[in-house]
């Protein structure tokens, strides 16, 4: 069947809900469902927050109440070379956010991908001194945080520090600066906007021993009065992982350390031939992999549904957890806006289709809802 005859309708939903338990038709948007336990977010990029994407827009308006730059606050977007900021789009942005209620959030200032070469070299191409470098990492992230003060409420302020086996990764921060890059870009950023909530935020967390490097990492920040707020969970997630018990473990394991628990990436792959890669490495994406292009004429019924129970499976982790879960963002808005589609995949990761039509996975986020 085609992607766009599945869905079934909004009304219906609301039917469905509201009729088992003999109530009122139940919440008809994900921002109602669960708004009492959480943000429901949605990444946004460009088209979306100049308010021109006119199958996306509607849907950000009616379903999310938080809302993450997909792109455009990424070191090289906002800060493309030494000395120079370009706001224009952050700007848009965040008035976006403000104009239709949402909390805002700011993604990200310290990160290994999308950060030009120059940061870290001089102007010979050799690379710059511990000081140089934390004088720019100073630099930038009171320049963009301090521009959003009180507006931005929550920044990703490092992005993916960690290895698979939960060392530190040695990305040029860590090999120029030293493992207390960290904690120096966490003390700008709260220097920039005491107020705003500040975020580790990282991939394949659910896997024990980077979850442990996790672990570490947060109880040696809080150890020094670093002041973090909270983890992001990015989940971009596979159809068999991680396991309800691995996402209900690992959101436990952050909840006692004091630290708020942020969902903030959220999709399922369900292209089979990439369901074997467990992290989500960006550099990874790109690469051809056999049968990548399974579901080019549409997802069929049984892979609708099964992503249905796969989604509605991960809310009740989420909901379980709500007392210790603050937000809960998917990576893009529709189907066709997903960065999990490449010139190898086309994908069917996010609760909207093509047409901008709730799929059947929305339905059953929003079965999963407390009454
Ligand atoms: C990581 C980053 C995001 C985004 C995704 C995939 O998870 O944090 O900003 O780049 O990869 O695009």
């Amino acid at each position: 069947m085609k992607n766009n005859l599945a869905p079934i309708s909004l009304a219906l939903a609301g039917l469905l809900t509201g009729c088992a338990t003999h109530r009122q038709p139940g919440p008809l948007t994900l921002k109602d469902a669960f708004k009492n336990d959480f943000f429901i977010g949605a990444a946004i990029n460009q088209t979306q927050f100049s308010d021109e994407d006119l199958r996306g827009d509607p849907i950000i308006k009616a379903q999310f109440n938080s809302t993450t730059p997909e792109n455009i606050l990424k070191w090289e977007s906002v800060h493309p070379q030494l000395g120079k900021f370009d706001f224009a789009a952050p700007d848009r942005y965040v008035e976006f956010g403000e104009k239709n209620n949402m909390f805002i959030i700011g993604h990200t200032l310290v990160w290994h991908n999308q950060t030009p070469r120059w940061v870290f070299q001089d102007e010979n191409g050799k690379p710059v001194t511990r000081d140089v470098l934390l004088a720019r990492m100073r630099d930038h992230i009171l320049t963009v945080v301090g521009r959003y003060k009180g507006r931005i409420k929550g920044w990703d302020v490092v992005n993916e520090a960690l290895n698979e086996d939960g060392t530190m990764r040695n990305s040029p921060w860590r090999k120029i600066i030293g493992d207390d890059y960290i904690e120096k870009a966490f003390q700008f950023a709260h220097k920039a906007d005491p107020s705003a909530q500040l975020h580790y935020n990282d991939y394949s967390l659910e896997n024990e021993p980077k979850r442990n490097g996790a672990i570490a990492l947060i109880k040696r920040l809080k150890a020094e009065g670093i002041p973090i707020t909270a983890i992001g969970l990015q989940d971009h997630v596979k159809m068999n992982w991680p396991t309800p018990d691995q996402e209900d473990a690992t959101i436990s394991a952050f909840a006692k350390l004091g630290v708020k628990v942020m969902i903030t990436e959220l999709d399922v792959d369900i292209v089979p031939a990439t369901q074997h890669n467990r992290t989500a490495d960006i550099t990874l994406n790109n690469q051809p992999a056999a049968g990548a292009n399974a579901f080019t004429n549409g997802l069929p019924e049984a892979q609708q549904q099964a992503l249905a129970q796969r989604y509605a499976e991960l809310f009740r982790v989420f909901v379980k957890h709500r007392a210790d879960i603050s937000r809960v963002t998917f990576w893009g808005v529709t189907d066709g806006d997903s960065w999990l589609n490449s010139r190898n995949r086309v994908n069917y990761p996010l609760l909207f289709d093509r047409a901008g039509q709730p799929k059947p996975a929305f339905n059953a986020v929003i079965s999963v809802a407390r009454p």
